[in-house]
C-alpha cells in the first residue's frame, strides 16, 4: 500500500463529499468536523455516487436513492435501503443486494494534498 494524492485539501468544504478516481477505485473524500475521511465512493446498495446528493449528518452518510446509511468513521452499516417505506419498494430492492459495510481508507494531508493509503 502507498499514500496517493487524492485531492487538494483546499477543495474540500465541511460536510460536502467529493468523488475521486484513484486507479481503478472510486472514492469519496469528505471533511467532517475538521477530520478528513475517505470511503468507497459508490453506495453499497446499488452503486449510486454518494457525494451526489448524499446527506451528511451525525457522522453518517445517507444515500439519496433508498436512504442506506453508513457511519463514515468506520463504514459500519446503520440502515439498509429503507426508502420508500410504502409501498415497500425500498425493502424489496434492498433485499436483492447483500447488506455490507462501506469500505474506508486511511487519510493524511501532506504538501496541501489529501492523501489516501491505498
Ligand atoms: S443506491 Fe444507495 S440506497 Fe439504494
Amino acid at each position: 500500500m502507498d499514500w496517493t494524492d487524492a485531492i487538494k485539501d483546499e477543495r474540500l468544504s465541511e460536510g460536502k463529499g467529493k468523488m475521486v478516481n484513484l486507479g481503478s477505485k472510486i472514492l469519496m473524500i469528505v471533511k467532517i468536523e475538521g477530520a478528513i475521511h475517505a470511503t468507497e465512493g459508490l453506495c453499497k446498495h446499488m452503486k449510486w455516487p454518494l457525494s451526489w446528493g448524499g446527506k451528511f449528518e451525525d457522522g453518517c452518510v445517507t444515500c439519496p436513492l433508498h436512504q442506506t446509511t453508513h457511519r463514515i468513521s468506520d463504514g459500519e452499516l446503520v440502515r439498509w435501503a429503507p426508502f420508500p417505506l410504502f409501498p415497500p419498494y425500498g425493502k424489496l430492492v434492498g433485499s436483492l443486494v447483500k447488506e455490507r459495510n462501506l469500505g474506508i481508507y486511511e487519510t493524511r494531508v501532506k504538501d496541501g494534498f489529501v492523501q489516501v493509503l491505498i
